[in-house]
């Protein structure tokens, strides 16, 4: 039954990644793992990109787009490479990550934040740098 159930769930991830990219028009390298409960924008998908071997986990948010007093704005959102998202973090539009990050779970992303930052809070803060941050947003030993 496990066997089964991963089997499943490889062919929805693959299934998935092929509707944002193929489909919608999101920019994802095919290294990012990103949970199936995430949720990339759908109004403007060309604007999501998300780089090599970054983490996005379950009920994150990323925003491409704004629609305040009518006034529709649709921007470019970019994630970079090795960053992890901790849960239910919201990535607001127009911002980008750098490389080697960490998005502290919960964490409201309003400002552009840097390579090798760990960032969490609502506005999420600059917690510390650190150049030990590798792939998949995971620490160097
Ligand atoms: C951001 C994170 C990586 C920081 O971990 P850490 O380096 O061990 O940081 P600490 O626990 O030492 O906390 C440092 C400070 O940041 C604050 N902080 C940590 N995580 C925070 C968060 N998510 N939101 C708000 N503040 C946070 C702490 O309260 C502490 O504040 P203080 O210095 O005023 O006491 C971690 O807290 C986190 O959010 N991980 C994501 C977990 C997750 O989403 N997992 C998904 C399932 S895999």
């Amino acid at each position: 039954m496990a066997k089964l159930r991963t089997l499943i769930r490889r062919i929805l991830i693959f299934l998935i990644h092929f509707i944002r990219t193929k489909v919608y028009g999101m920019h994802i390298h095919p290294s990012a793992l990103i949970s199936l409960k995430a949720q990339l924008d759908k109004t403007n998908p060309k604007g999501v990109y998300i780089g090599r071997k970054t983490v996005i986990t379950g009920n994150v948010v990323v925003l491409t787009h704004n629609y305040v007093m009518g006034n529709g704005t649709y921007v470019d959102t970019k994630i970079g490479d090795n960053v992890f998202i901790g849960t239910h973090a919201i990535i607001m539009p127009g911002i980008t990550i750098g490389n080697n990050c960490i998005i502290g779970a919960g964490s409201v992303v309003t400002k552009d934040v840097g390579d090798f930052s760990i960032v969490a809070g609502n506005p999420a803060k600059l917690i510390r740098t650190d150049n030990t941050i590798g792939e998949y947003g995971q620490f160097k030993k």
